[in-house]
C-alpha cells in the first residue's frame, strides 16, 4: 500500500527472447490494470516495433531513448502521456519506442567512455536513468523485444521482477534456458534481489499436450496460473480496451484477475 512520497517504485519487466508470445500483451493488460487501481505508472517501451507505446495512444516519429540513456536528454524530453477515453490514462506516463531504437548499440559504442564514466557499465544505464524517477512512479512496466541484447540486459539490471510469458506449445527446458542463464548472471552480479515467475501464454487448454507440458514447467519453475488463447485477448488489443473493463463473462477478465491475484497485485491495489 503507497504511503505517499516514500514509496519506492517497483520495476517490473516483461521479457522472453521468443518472439509473439504475448509479452506486449502483458505490459498492456498489467500497466493499464495498475493505473485502473490507483497507482502512478510508467511504462518503457523498449521494443522498436513500438507496438506497447501505440496501444498507449503514444506514436513518436523518432524516440530519444537512445539520447536519453547515454546522458544527452532529459527524462522530460522523453516522457508522454498515455492517451485515450479511459480513466486509467490519466495515471499512465510511457516512455515511447520507435524503430530508431534500433540505434541504441551503434550509440552505446560511440558513447563508451562517457558510459563507463556516468554508470560504470552500460547494462546500468536504465537503472541509472530511473533512480530520479523511483518515489514519482508506483510502478514502472517495461516492455522488451524479441532478443537478448542490450535493452533487455538493461531491463534485468534495473528490475525488481521480471514476468516471462511462455506459450506451453512452444516450450522446452532448452528454449528457455537461455533466458534463465541470463537472469542467473545477472542476479549474480548486478541485482541480487531479481525476482522471476513464468506466465504460461495464449494457451489452448484443450489440448492435452500444452497441459502437459505445464506440469513439466511447474516442476521446473515457479509458475503462474494461465493466460488462455482467446479472442477476448485481440479485441482488447484492436478496440484498446484491457481486459478489466469488459464484462463479468469475459474469459480473458477471469484469466487475468486470477494472475493478477496469484502476483499480489490485486491487494497492493490503491482506494
Ligand atoms: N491470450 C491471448 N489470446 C489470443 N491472442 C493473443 C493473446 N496474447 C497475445 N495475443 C496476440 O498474439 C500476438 C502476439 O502477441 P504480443 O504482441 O503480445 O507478443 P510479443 O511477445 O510482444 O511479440 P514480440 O516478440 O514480437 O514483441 C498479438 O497479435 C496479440 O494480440
Ligand atoms: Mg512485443
Amino acid at each position: 500500500m503507497s504511503t505517499g512520497s516514500l514509496t519506492m517504485a517497483k520495476v517490473i519487466t516483461i521479457a522472453n527472447n521468443k518472439g509473439g508470445v504475448g509479452k506486449t500483451m502483458q505490459a498492456y493488460q498489467l500497466s493499464t490494470f495498475l493505473a485502473h487501481s490507483g497507482n502512478k505508472v510508467l511504462v518503457v517501451d523498449l521494443d522498436s516495433q513500438a507496438n506497447l507505446s501505440s496501444t498507449l495512444g503514444v506514436d513518436v516519429r523518432r524516440t530519444l531513448i537512445p539520447e536519453w540513456l547515454i546522458g544527452d536528454v532529459d527524462f522530460e524530453d522523453v516522457i508522454c502521456h498515455s492517451e485515450g477515453k479511459h480513466e486509467f490514462h490519466a495515471n499512465l506516463d510511457v516512455v515511447p519506442a520507435s524503430r530508431h531504437l534500433a540505434n541504441l548499440a551503434k550509440l552505446l559504442i560511440l558513447s563508451e567512455a562517457e558510459v563507463r564514466k556516468n554508470a560504470g557499465r552500460k547494462e546500468r544505464l536504465l537503472r541509472l536513468r530511473l533512480e530520479p524517477l523511483m518515489e514519482k512512479y508506483d510502478y514502472i512496466v517495461i516492455d522488451t523485444p524479441p532478443m537478448l541484447g542490450d535493452e533487455l540486459i538493461m531491463a534485468l539490471v534495473a528490475s525488481d521482477k521480471v514476468l516471462i510469458p511462455t506459450q506451453a506449445q512452444d516450450y522446452s527446458i532448452d528454449g528457455l534456458e537461455e533466458l534463465m542463464d541470463t537472469f542467473e548472471i545477472i542476479k549474480d552480479s548486478e541485482n541480487p534481489k531479481l525476482e522471476f515467475n513464468i506466465i504460461p501464454s495464449m494457451v489452448n487448454a484443450r489440448r492435452k499436450i500444452e497441459q502437459v507440458r505445464l506440469e513439466e514447467l511447474a516442476q521446473s519453475f515457479n509458475v503462474t496460473p494461465a493466460i488462455r488463447n482467446l479472442v477476448d485477448m485481440q479485441e482488447s488489443i484492436s478496440l484498446r480496451k484491457p481486459v478489466f473493463l469488459m464484462n463479468r463473462k469475459s474469459k480473458g477478465k477471469k484469466d487475468y484477475t486470477k494472475l493478477w491475484d496469484s502476483l499480489g497485485f490485486i491487494e497492493e491495489q490503491r482506494d
